[in-house]
This record gives C-alpha cells, structure tokens and sequence, in this order.
C-alpha cells in the first residue's frame, strides 16, 4: 500500500465526515426550520458527492449519515409488526363534567383523598398517524403504524425519510438493548395545504384532511414521494420500553424523549391539579389556531408513572389517561347559490357554495351536498344561513340551516333533472343515492376523464392540465382517450396560448404515454372500483390486459385482496361494446401496456435512475431504455431527486431544466454508451 492511498483514504474519511454533519444540517435547516441556507441544486451535489464517496468507503457509512434515509422501498405490501405491547387507544371526554367524573374516577382508583390533589401533564392531542419507533442500542431499527392496536404494519424505511426523527438517539451513551417510543406523525398545515394544491393541479383527488394525508404518506408504496415524507413530523410521547431507571413521571419521559433528540408535543405542561388541567384545556383550546399541526383535543395522562401503574389499562384503553376533545369549529355563513358538477362518472354532486368565512384556521368556500337526499334532509337553499363545521375535514359540513333567519320567497332545492353540461336527462336508479349523467359523450365526463388519464398515477402526461383539456374537449378535437394519440401538431398550434415549444413537449408527453405499464393503464381506463392497489394486484396476477379481458368473474375474484363489487365491474367493463372498441382503437394507435421486465439486480447501471429527454443520435427512447433496463438501470419518467443521470438528446424538453434546477448530472448519447460498457 503506498503512502499516497493511504494519505487519499484519510483525506476522504474527513470528507465524509464532514459531508455527513454538513448535510444532516442543512436536511434540518430545510425541512424543520425552513430555513436554507444552500439550494436545492447544492445540497443534491453534495449528497450525490457523499454517497460516492461512501461507496468507495462503505466503512464510513454510520447510521445517522443522511444516505441512510433512502432505505429501498417496501416491496410488496407492508410486513405486518406484531406490537410487543398492543399500542392503545384513548377514551375521550366532551365536556367539563365528563372530565371531572375521570378525575374522581382514577383518584378512587388510586384510593386518594378527596384533600389529595392529583398532578396530570396536559399534552395537545394532535390529529396524525400512531406510530411506534424501536430502536437498538440507539438506532432506529422498526417503525411501524398502529394498525388494529397489536398489528401494525412494517413502515420502517419510509419513517426514516422523516427529518424530525433522529436515527440514531442523541445520548451519550446511547441507551442500550431495545427502547420503544410511540408518538404521532403529522403533516404541518401549510405543507398539507401545498400538497393538495399540488394535487388539484394535477387533476388529483386531494386529501380531506391532515390526519389523511399523513397516513397516506406514511403508507406509501410506489413511487415515492420522499419530500412528502421528509415534511413530515414525528411527535413523541411515550416510552414503552428500554425507560431509564430515574424516569419517574410523564414529564420526565417527555425531558428524556427530547433529550434524544426526539420532538414532543408542543406546549405540554405539568398541572398541578383537575381544575389546572381544565385552565390548560381552555388556553389550548383559544390558541389552537396559532399551531402549524392540526389539533383535536388535549391530553391528561397521570404525571406520576407508579400512578398509572396503579390505575392500569382496560382491553382498549389506559384508565389513567383521557383525551379531552375540543368541539369542532363552527361558523355561521350565508349560502351563495348551490352547483351542480358532473364528475368523470357521470355522478351529479350539488355543491353550496359559501359567502368565505374562516373555521378553524382554514378559509372556507364550498360545503358538498354530497346527494339529492342529503339535501333534502337539510332543506338548504340559496340564500339561507347555515352553521358550517370543520372536523379536522378541509371539506367542511353544513350542520343545520338557520330557519328563523331565512330570507322570504326562497325555493326548495331539486335536482336537476338534465345535466348542467350536456342537458341529457339524469338517472337516477333504485336504490342508488348518486343521479348521474347517462351521456357518456358528456363534456364534463371527457374532461374529467381526461384528467384523470393525464394524472400521475395513470399515464403521467406531462402538460396536460386543465386548461388544455378544456379547450381540446370544447373544440371537438378529443372525445375519448384514444383521440389523445392522434392530436396533429398543426392542430395544437391553433389553441389559445400554444406555442411551438409547448406543443412540442406536450406531442412528446403523449408519446411517451403510449406504453405505461399494465397497472397504470388499468387506472387510466378508468374502470369503476379498480384504483392503485387494485389496479396493481390485477397486474401482477394477470400479467397482461388480454389476459384480464378474458378472464372470467371467479378467476378475478380469486386474486388475493380483490371481491365480488370489483370482479363484476371488470367483467363489466371488458364487456361493454364501447370499451371494447376503444381498446382495440388504443391498441392499433399503438397504446398498449409494456411487457414488464423486473429491474436487474447487478449490471453496470445497478441501482441508478435515469431519464430520457430528446431525441438521441442513434438509439430510439425505446432502445435505449431496454438497454438501461438490460444493465440494472432503472428510467423514470419525471426527474426527481431520485434521479441519476438524464441522458438528453436532441430538443430536449423542461426535463432538462429540472435536472439543472436539481442539480443532476446531464449526459449524452455517447456518455450513457460508456457507462453501458458498450462504447
Ligand atoms: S397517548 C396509552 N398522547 O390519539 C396512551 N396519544 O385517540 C395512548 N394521540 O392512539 C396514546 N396525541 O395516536 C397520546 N399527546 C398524545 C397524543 C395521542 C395524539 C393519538 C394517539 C392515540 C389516539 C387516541
């Protein structure tokens, strides 16, 4: 060994290291203090540098380095966690006096006086996902969600992606053997309110609430978003094993929890007796506006630990601790006319639309009907002042109309009896609660279903958004989604606010949507009851669309995780004279999922993402990604952090400006051939 290398190694250990500490901080500058300090394009240099330099050195590699968020992805489904203790659910109290009778309650439990005060930590109940963290002499080793209360499910290498976590706990020494925390995970309120805005640009149902949007970031399986999961925030509150020997009382657990490095629930305070914890709940409950994480109540647990020994649990929860809900935000507003939207099934759903009123720390303008009865059980009219709620919902309720304060010559509402769209009759069928368009030419259908076909988990057409999808409907150049794949550039330069570039980079969106893979297609075509999860078991049992067309109602309903409402409408679907044709349309334009090949293992390009814009020299976007795929490389079809490389050829489209924007190395034809070995 020459002295050089060994001179080379050391300098590089002291770059690692200092690549770890420098990233760890400036991961926290971003994602927890919002705050950065360097851009994105900076940070992602230099954690590509890291992880080269980590893979020349894997002895570097430590626990807490930022590479290691980015476990692998869970691969098929979630592994179901037993919890070693079941994780428990609290009950609740509504009012003063349901929490005075707690009170008396666990003191007599506790065979204390009534001259005995007993001391409660006041915590905000925040409105999350449960989660239980294990770790191993200080590292985080499981995570995994509540689910029934004793088995949860595997979420581990998504829960490392969350910056508020440490993973690995800050004492030193570490504790040792097994500790057990349990805590909540949240989605701030500006970052739940971006992603939905984000998700309505994309034609995406948004979340309903933070509480979901947590949960279904947690519980993401394809595809992941890891700034969603970044953004997410873990609140700690409980130790259930592994709990140092001094630790005596709630409020030292929550000392020792941040003493880890852990978060726990803000403003948590000691009270001193029943009537303290009744002042807590009140201050809470007046500021609860003022906290960037959605709350529904507070929290009393018992401050003493032997206390809550003493009290002992129920089957489903502690009697030493409840949770005291705040009622939910109510407004009163004035109801400015009620609409009628015609969903991409056809389905009428009357909307009021409200005179803007704040509830609960969010503006709200519309209140859905949902149906024809329930509008009728709540005789709401235009021009009536309702008392609006937030449960936690975005999507707020209208409670109960203010009769004594309606204005006089007001009408009761029907339901159209022709679309709002098209103005064919409506349906309504027995025993069904929706009324429906039955025009299957409705604008107001194509349109949504073109959105939905673009959408990311369909076909991922990159451009085409509402506006475009409009006017492609409204000028009769786009009936069906077949019609997508036959739009003529002379065409698209004829829309309003088309230009040669975006008509081109739309063209090329379209084309690339020509082969996605079987699960997306599925969803793109829109069948009833078939979403993601379905979509992808369908997929991978069948293998190809051929196959499920021809498949009856039992061998579908044999696939694990699918029933009979599902089965009944793909053998429907496939069925259906039009659907039918439209495929065998799609199918000759070339539209037809692509033979699935699992990403190699090993190959020179093992475990890089690459993505293809342009058009390159010699190899087609086919070609070249075969062979990407043949090497152990993987493509993508949008540049992302977790992108590697984007070869670019010719023309390329905004992908290119992404990837500078990112920070990620571009190369070209030439360079990919080099790293394919094929140069
Ligand atoms: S203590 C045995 N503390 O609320 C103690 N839970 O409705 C059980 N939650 O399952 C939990 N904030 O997911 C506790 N400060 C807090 C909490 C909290 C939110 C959740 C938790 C629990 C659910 C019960």
């Amino acid at each position: 060994m020459g002295s050089s290398t060994d001179r080379e190694r050391k300098q590089a250990l002291e770059r690692i290291r200092w690549l770890q500490r420098e990233l760890n901080r400036h991961a926290r500058l971003y994602y927890l203090e919002d705050r950065p300090e360097i851009s994105d394009a900076e940070y992602d240099r230099l954690f590509r540098e890291l992880q080269e330099l980590e893979t020349r050195y894997p002895e570097a590699v430590v626990p807490d380095s930022p590479t290691q968020r980015v476990g692998p992805p869970p691969a098929e489904g979630f592994r179901p966690v037993r919890h070693r203790t079941p994780m428990l659910s609290l009950e609740n109290a509504f009012s003063e006096e349901e929490f005075r009778a707690f009170d008396e309650r666990v003191r007599r439990l506790l065979d204390l006086g009534p001259g005995h005060r007993l001391e409660y930590t006041g915590e905000p109940k925040l409105d999350g996902a449960g989660v239980e963290l294990l770790y191993e002499d200080g590292v985080l080793a499981v995570g995994s969600t509540r689910g029934d209360g004793r088995v949860g499910e595997d979420v581990t290498s998504n829960v490392k992606q969350i910056w508020s976590l440490p993973l690995v706990l800050t004492a030193d020494p570490p504790p040792r053997g097994t500790v057990s925390i349990r805590g909540e995970v949240v989605l701030p309120i500006p970052a739940f309110e971006k992603l939905n805005r984000e998700r309505l640009e994309k034609g995406l149902e948004p979340f309903a609430n933070p509480r979901n949007a947590a949960a279904g970031s947690l519980r993401q399986l394809h595809d992941i978003d890891r700034r969603r999961l970044a953004l997410l925030r873990f609140y700690a509150y409980q130790i259930t094993e592994g709990l140092p020997s001094r630790v005596r009382t709630q409020m030292q657990v929550l000392e020792t929890l941040r003493s880890w490095g852990l978060l726990t629930p803000p403003d948590a305070g000691l009270c001193g007796d029943v009537d303290a914890a009744l002042a807590y709940y009140r201050r809470m409950e007046a500021r609860r506006e003022g906290y960037d994480v959605e709350m529904d109540g507070t929290v009393f647990k018992v401050n003493r630990l032997d206390y809550q020994e003493r009290a002992g649990n129920l089957p489903r929860s502690p009697r030493w601790a409840i949770a005291f809900k705040f009622p939910p935000s109510q407004e009163t507003t004035v109801v400015e006319a009620i609409e009628v939207s015609v969903g991409r099934t056809g389905a009428l759903t009357p909307v009021a639309r409200l005179r803007p009123v704040r509830v609960g720390g969010v503006t709200i303008t519309h209140a859905s009907l949902h149906n024809e009865d329930e509008v009728e059980r709540l005789d709401v009219r235009v021009g009536d002042t309702v008392v609006v709620q937030r449960a936690g919902d975005v999507i707020p309720q209208i409670v109960t109309v203010v009769k004594s304060r309606r204005p006089a010559g007001t009408k009761k509402f029907r339901m159209p009896d022709r679309c709002p769209v098209c103005r064919a009759r409506t349906v309504r069928l027995e025993g069904e609660a929706v009324t429906r368009c039955p025009n299957l030419d409705c604008p107001a259908q194509i349109k949504n279903n073109l959105l939905h076909v673009a959408s990311r988990r369909a076909l991922d057409i990159d451009g085409l958004g509402e506006k475009l999808v409009d006017q492609l409907v409204e000028r009769g150049l786009v009936r069906r989604i077949s019609d997508l794949f036959t739009l003529r550039r002379e065409q698209l330069l004829e829309l309003d606010r088309m230009g040669e570039k975006s008509a081109d980079n739309l063209l090329r969106s379209i084309e690339r949507a020509r082969r996605p893979t079987l699960a997306r297609m599925l969803i793109a075509l829109g069948i009833r009851h078939v979403g993601e999860g379905v979509a992808e078991l369908l997929a991978r049992h069948f293998g190809s669309l051929e196959a499920l067309a021809a498949a009856s109602r039992e061998e579908i309903e044999a696939v694990p995780g699918v029933g009979p409402v599902i089965a009944e409408s793909v053998v429907r679907f496939f069925q259906e004279p039009r659907n039918r044709e439209e495929l065998e349309r799609l199918g000759k334009l070339g539209v037809r999922p692509r033979e699935e090949r699992k990403p190699r293992k090993s190959g020179p390009l093992a475990g890089r993402t690459f993505v293809l814009t342009g058009t390159l020299p010699h190899l087609s976007r086919e070609e070249a990604r075969e062979r990407i795929l043949a090497a152990g490389g993987r493509v993508a079809s949008s540049v992302s952090r977790k992108t590697d490389f984007v070869v670019a050829g010719e023309n390329p489209g905004s992908k290119l400006d992404r990837a500078r924007e990112l920070g990620i190395p571009v190369i070209d034809e030439a360079e990919l051939l080099r790293r394919l070995g094929e140069a």
